[in-house]
């Protein structure tokens, strides 16, 4: 199970890290770059970088020796061999090639919505009514409290903790082509995890007051276990993206089954097969390699134009399509991330090495404007921001509801 004891410090990372400089990351870059075009060996990112490389490289070797232009005379030893002007040429080249995909220019044009990245400027904007839609995305993290381990933390998350079951890969428990061949581990954890045992967390209950504010657009889980439903949200107000244990269907001919034909299977250790094709049965949770439900892309689509604020809870965005969700929302809509880690950040520099810009959290960004972190419990991170709010009574309130 879980360990949900280690409460942590909160830390407004916005206000504590002191953000390097574009130009300092840029520099960074070159110098990793400079450094890997005199090595011998490939890497990864000879794609992004081979357009700059080649044909300073070919004259280079031009200059070097005219006699003999055959383009195979190049090869690193004569990069490294090259004097230091050439090299601060190919440098200052390849800086302002690195300048130019940072786009550093752009994020100029988009609207500034926070006065700083910082708690307390989310705090003022909530405050200020300019911010009416907020949509939360939450992941395990919000139920470890409840005393349901998440996935990935090393030790007590799930995925470290499955050796009972001698399966070939961690997720083949959650995968459905291991699940045809063999569908035993599965049930022997759903029995274990069956929602219904466990309470909801301060966390969901945050999400829940957002709703009774009249702030809540939706709130998008990854998480089965329905504590959001626990702790009164509508069921309009979720969006269960990876699935539910509310229904169950034949994998082979779609016949489907209840909750309760499904409980009593689990927990009498069966198998559940069809009783019109003898075809396994399964709960309508999302497995991988199963498509998500019609009703999450329904929603995504109407709802991130207008996100106003997005929270982001308890999540190592590492699974897709979820985890790129904090791309969808307009570019200037601010992005709260509370969770013991940051996640779902991409260093702008490691982008452009590997030759790609996906996306993801500005936090550690020179030009971030938007995203801010308050990193450490969940529980905590939400219980100080509903105090910030001046809903410190209301959440206790709520809290209380379940004990
Ligand atoms: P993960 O286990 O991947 O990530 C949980 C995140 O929450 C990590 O960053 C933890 O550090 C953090 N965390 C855990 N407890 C916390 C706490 N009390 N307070 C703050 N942070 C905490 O779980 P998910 O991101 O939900 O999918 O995993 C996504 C998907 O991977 C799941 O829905 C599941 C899994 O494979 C399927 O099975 C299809
Ligand atoms: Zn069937």
């Amino acid at each position: 199970m879980a360990d949900c004891g280690g409460s942590k410090t909160m830390e407004n990372v916005a206000e504590k890290e002191v953000p390097k400089t574009a130009e300092e990351k840029v520099n960074k870059a070159a110098a990793v770059v400079g450094k890997e075009a005199g090595s011998t060996e490939a890497t990864e990112c000879e794609g992004a970088i081979g357009g700059m490389r080649d044909p300073s490289i070919r004259k280079e070797a031009e200059d070097s020796d005219e006699e003999d232009s055959d383009e195979e005379d190049y090869d690193d030893e004569d990069y490294d061999e090259s004097d230091g002007e050439d090299r601060e040429g190919f440098m200052t080249m390849l800086q302002s090639f690195l300048m130019s995909k940072l786009d550093l220019s752009k994020d100029a044009d988009i609207p500034k919505v926070l006065d700083e990245v910082t708690v307390e400027a989310v705090v003022k904007y909530i405050k200020s009514g300019e911010c009416k839609s907020i949509i939360t995305m939450a992941g395990a993290g919000i139920s470890t409290s409840a005393g349901i381990p998440d996935f990935r933390t090393p030790g007590s998350g799930l995925y470290s903790n499955l050796e009972k079951y001698n399966l070939p890969f961690p997720e083949a428990i959650f995968d459905i082509e291991f699940f045809k061949t063999n569908p035993q581990p599965f049930f022997v954890l759903a029995k274990e995890l069956y929602p219904g045992a466990f309470n909801p967390t301060p966390s969901h209950w945050f999400v829940r007051l957002l709703h009774d504010k009249g702030l809540l657009l939706r709130h998008y889980t990854q998480n089965i276990d329905t504590l959001e439903h626990v702790a009164g949200l509508p069921a309009e107000k979720t969006v269960e993206a990876h699935g539910t244990f509310r229904t169950s269907h034949c994998i082979a001919c779609r016949k489907e089954y209840s909750q309760e034909w499904m409980k009593e299977e689990i927990f009498k250790d069966s198998i559940p097969t069809c009783s019109e094709c003898s075809g396994l049965v399964k709960p309508d949770i999302v497995f991988f390699r199963e498509n998500l439900p019609p009703r999450f892309f329904h929603c995504v689509q109407s709802d991130f134009p207008k996100c106003d604020l997005l929270i982001i809870l308890g999540t190592s965005l590492t699974v897709q399509p979820f985890a790129s969700l904090i791309d969808n929302v307009p570019p200037s809509c601010p992005r709260l991330l509370i969770n013991r880690e940051k996640t779902g950040s991409v260093d702008p520099v490691m982008a452009i090495l590997h030759g790609i810009f996906t996306g993801g959290l500005a936090l550690d960004s020179p030009n971030n404007k938007r995203d801010v972190a308050l990193l450490g419990d969940c529980d905590d991170g939400c219980k100080t921001f509903a105090e910030m709010l001046g809903w410190k009574e209301d959440l206790e309130k709520l809290v209380a509801t379940k004990k």
